[in-house]
Order: structure tokens, then C-alpha cells, then sequence
């Protein structure tokens, strides 16, 4: 079974984001495994850090380096990413020719209250995953809107046409990534 490191771009302690990604790892129960990455604690990027790079960033470059695969699950900020995302992604893609995202495959999601379900920060997440030289799965898109009651609080969702929806969706992702070699070595 391959394990997602999966990226939650909110530091919320009642992040809808979360509970979201928490209910697609009980989806993907026997499916995939989820290795949660904590991204609150990097820095805020700086060149300058490199000199000396905190124990943050090396420890996060290293799982980035050694991950299969990625599943971001974001928030949309003023209709782009949430800094701490940004941060994260600028983070593990430097020093040049030190790229760790390179090769990876990857897939995105997000919630918000909102219509349009993170569908713009997406977008601008799928073209940053595409600069850095990984390999996003295109299809299902998942624009979430939270509404009350949809996911309890055992991260079980409620609704029984959401929950198809988001177990098509491992699915999808689980073959994807069956099909994607991570295996063969690519230079950043
Ligand atoms: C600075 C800021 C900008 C936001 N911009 C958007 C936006 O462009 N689109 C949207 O749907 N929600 C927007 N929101 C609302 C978020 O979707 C909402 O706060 C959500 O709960 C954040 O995700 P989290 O619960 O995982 O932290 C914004 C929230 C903040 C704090």
C-alpha cells in the first residue's frame, strides 16, 4: 500500500481543511495510508536561512524528499493559497537544483464555506505543482463546500453522495499513482 504525505494549508486548530483530509484517510482506509506533514512550524522563507537552515526546514525537505506521493488539501486565500502553503511549497522547492517536489505525484483538494469550493486557489496550486516539476492528477477535481454536518466529528461524512464522490476520488488517485513510477530517479 503507498502512503500520501499529505499537506493541509491551514494551521487551525478547527481547520475545515483538516477535518476534510481526516475524513478522505478514513475513505482510504486499506486503500492508501496518510503520513500527515506539519507545516506550521518553517520558518518564513529566506534565503539568508540556508546558511544555517533550521532543523524545521531540513526536517521537512528530508520527508518531502522521501515522499511517494502528495496530496495537498487547501484552503483559498483571497482567491490564491494561504501563505503558510506557499511557504512550504517555496521552502522544499530551493536551494536551486535542490528541488525535492520534482517527480512527485500529487493531487489537490479543498474546502471552504464558499460557492466555488477553493476552485481558484486550486488552479494557481496546480500551475505552481506544474513549475515544480511534479505530476498532478487532472481528474476528479474536488471543490468541496463545507456545510454544517457534512463530516462529523469522527471524520465520518454524512452524506452518502459526498462520500461515493470522495471514495471515487481515492480510488482514482490510489490507480494514478499505480501507474506513475516514483521509482525512477529524476535530477531536480
Ligand atoms: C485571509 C483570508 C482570505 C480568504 N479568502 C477566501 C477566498 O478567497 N475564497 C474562499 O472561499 N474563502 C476565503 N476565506 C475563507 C476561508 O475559506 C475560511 O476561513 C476557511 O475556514 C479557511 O480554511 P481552514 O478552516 O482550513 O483554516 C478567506 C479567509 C481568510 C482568513
Amino acid at each position: 500500500m503507498k502512503t500520501v504525505t499529505v499537506i493541509v494549508g491551514s494551521a487551525r486548530t478547527g481547520s475545515i481543511n483538516l477535518k476534510l483530509a481526516r475524513a478522505v484517510e478514513k475513505l482510504a482506509q486499506g486503500r492508501l495510508a496518510f503520513d500527515f506533514v506539519d507545516i506550521s512550524g518553517l520558518p518564513m522563507y529566506n534565503d539568508d536561512l540556508w546558511a544555517d537552515t533550521p532543523e524545521a526546514v531540513t526536517v521537512f525537505k528530508e520527508k518531502i524528499a522521501a515522499a511517494e506521493a502528495v496530496l495537498f488539501v487547501t484552503p483559498e486565500f483571497n482567491r490564491s493559497l494561504p501563505p503558510i502553503l506557499v511557504n512550504a511549497l517555496s521552502w522544499a522547492s530551493k536551494p536551486y537544483g535542490q528541488n525535492a517536489w520534482v517527480g512527485k505525484p500529487a493531487a489537490v483538494m479543498g474546502t471552504t464555506p464558499g460557492a466555488i469550493g477553493t476552485a481558484v486557489a486550486q488552479s494557481h496550486l496546480r500551475y505552481i505543482c506544474t513549475v515544480l516539476d511534479m505530476l498532478v492528477m487532472g481528474q476528479p477535481e474536488v471543490y468541496f463546500q463545507t456545510k454544517p454536518g457534512l463530516i462529523d466529528d469522527d471524520f465520518t461524512v454524512t452524506d452518502e453522495t459526498t462520500k461515493a464522490f470522495l471514495t471515487t476520488f481515492v480510488e482514482r488517485f490510489a490507480a494514478f499513482l499505480d501507474r506513475v513510477d516514483v521509482k525512477t530517479p529524476v535530477a531536480a
